[in-house]
């Protein structure tokens, strides 16, 4: 078994590069795209995966990953199924956070903001650019519910590949796109010494306010 002396020993120093105030975009969004290219070119896995914290009207945070499938300049978007935990919390209560960590860069940016559902032909339009199996997944799985056993999910997959045979899925009802609509940024890269660089954005009067916190 693991020993709690073993975990607690795992550190490494963070050296690769630094972040500051002047060289930042003066636009997040830009700044974002600059370090999601990178990440996506360096061939990483999973450069799109997010860690997505909401917290329903039990004010209960929790939090899962989801991956990103799109971003503009006003927000990012994801698609899930809006009857399943996080769909439920976040209709409850829109506020949101998303987080990304790319550990091969010694970086994370954490983004704060409120979602709204994208309109029925974008998560259209998402669905059917999905392989077959996974818009039939969608339709199989009623997820964050209880279910007896795996048996169950796959004979409704098995079911579900043979009425949608003609490979025409439609758009499941109860699934779609958010997106969150930024308010804040925050972009770190790690440092030497723990002395980590710590840039955040602020929207005040649609301009974005630049600041350094402490690591
Ligand atoms: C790498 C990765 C990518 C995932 N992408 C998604 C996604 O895009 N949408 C989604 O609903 N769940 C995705 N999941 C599954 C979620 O993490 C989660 O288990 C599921 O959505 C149920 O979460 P909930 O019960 O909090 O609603 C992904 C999981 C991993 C590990």
């Amino acid at each position: 078994m693991i020993e709690n002396t073993e975990i607690a020993g795992l550190r490494r120093d963070y050296t690769l590069t630094e972040l500051n105030e002047s060289t930042v975009q003066e636009n997040p969004f830009k700044q974002f795209s600059i370090w999601m290219e990178e990440a996506v070119k360096s061939n990483m896995l999973d450069a799109s995966a997010m860690v997505l914290a909401t917290a329903g009207k039990d004010n209960i945070p929790t939090a899962r990953v989801v991956l990103l499938k799109a971003f503009d300049d006003e927000g990012f978007v994801f698609f899930t199924n809006y009857e399943s935990r996080k769909g439920k919390s976040l209709i409850e209560n829109p506020n949101a956070s998303i987080l990304f960590f790319w550990k091969e860069f010694e970086r994370q940016i954490r983004v704060t903001g409120a979602v709204k559902k994208v309109s029925k032909e974008e998560s259209k339009e998402y669905f059917n650019s999905r392989p077959f199996e996974s818009r039939i997944a969608a339709w199989a799985s009623e997820q964050s519910r209880i279910i007896p056993g795996r048996k169950l999910l796959e004979d409704k997959f098995d079911e579900l590949k043979e009425k949608y045979k003609d490979g025409n899925v439609p758009l499941p009802p109860f699934w779609g796109g958010f997106k969150l609509v930024a308010d804040s940024f925050e972009f770190w890269q790690g440092r030497e010494n723990r002395l980590h660089d710590r840039i955040c954005y602020l929207r005040e009067n649609n301009k974005w306010n630049i600041a350094r916190l402490a690591p």
